[in-house]
């Protein structure tokens, strides 16, 4: 900054008094146009205040004179969705659920909304790719736990799998053979080569040969004869 000598016009302006290692204050009146657009920010903040939600109160705060809050864009904005897509969320529930990937327009309103449906509700347990994990199946596949026809699908996903609180729920269950000494240890340490033989895996043949009588007879009603397993359809019956 370079020093300016200290002001000494004919007229002295006026000064407020304070002064810093030479430097004095004027005080000049402030341009007219910088005041008023000084007022007029203040009235308009004002009015913003009152026309829309402002001033903090002990629950909530006050609503404004127009009504209009970015809350209520948004459930008018999800209307105006709901409202687009209500013919065709009618036809939908009308029609008949094989019908469903006939109709070009619903195949594709089903595989569109259904996608957003699956990241939704679906992907934290079976995987944004459907892919599964451990414990979650996988549903991409052709091999199904409760049946992968458009009914069975559709019976899983609305009565749920293993609950006990709708009735129509898929339910299975395997006794526990050793814990309620249905089997001798024995007997399951034969049962089990057997099962590692008809999967295709090492085993030890004399015990396999013995377990295939205990798994006739202990096993095959749920799982088949040939092991492939009739999950679906178990015999074993809902818990009530
Ligand atoms: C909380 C975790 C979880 C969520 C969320 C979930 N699932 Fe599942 N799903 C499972 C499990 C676990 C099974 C296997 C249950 C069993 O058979 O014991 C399963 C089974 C299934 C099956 C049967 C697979 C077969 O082989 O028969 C289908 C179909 C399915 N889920 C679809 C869905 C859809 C569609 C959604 C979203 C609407 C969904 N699931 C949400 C955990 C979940
Ligand atoms: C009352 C029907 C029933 C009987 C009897 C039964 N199981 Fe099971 N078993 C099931 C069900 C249901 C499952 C699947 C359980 C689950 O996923 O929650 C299963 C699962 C299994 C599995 C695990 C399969 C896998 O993919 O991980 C093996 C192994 C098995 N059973 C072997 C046997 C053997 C051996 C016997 C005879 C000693 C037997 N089961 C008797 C119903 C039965």
């Amino acid at each position: 900054m370079s020093k300016r000598p200290v002001q000494t016009s004919k007229v002295d302006p006026e000064t407020t008094g304070h002064e810093w290692d030479g430097i004095q204050e004027f005080n000049n009146p402030l341009p007219r146009w910088w005041l008023w657009t000084f007022y007029l920010t203040i009235i308009w903040g004002v009015l913003y205040t009152i026309a829309y939600p402002a001033w903090p109160l002990v629950s909530g705060a006050t609503q404004g004179l127009l009504n209009q809050n970015t809350r209520s864009d948004v459930a008018a904005e999800i209307q105006r969705y709901e409202d687009a897509n209500a013919p065709v969320e009618a036809k939908l529930v009308a029609t008949d659920l094989t019908a469903i990937a006939t109709d070009p327009d619903l195949a594709n309103y089903t595989q569109n909304a259904g996608g957003a449906v699956f990241r939704t509700w679906c992907a934290q347990c079976h995987g944004s790719g459907a892919a599964g994990a451990v414990g979650y199946p996988n549903l991409l596949d052709n091999d199904w736990l409760w049946g992968g026809t458009i009914e069975d699908i559709h019976t899983t996903i609305t009565h749920g799998i293993r609950n006990t609180t709708d009735a129509d729920a898929r339910y299975s269950e395997m006794p526990k053979f050793g814990a309620d000494e249905l089997l001798e240890p024995a007997q399951i340490d034969q049962v089990v080569q057997y099962v590692l033989q008809i999967s295709g895996q090492e085993h030890d043949a004399g015990l396999a040969t013995e377990g295939a009588t205990v798994f006739a007879d202990n096993c095959a009603a749920c799982h088949m004869e040939d092991g492939t397993g009739d999950r679906g359809r178990s015999p074993m019956p809902a818990s009530a």
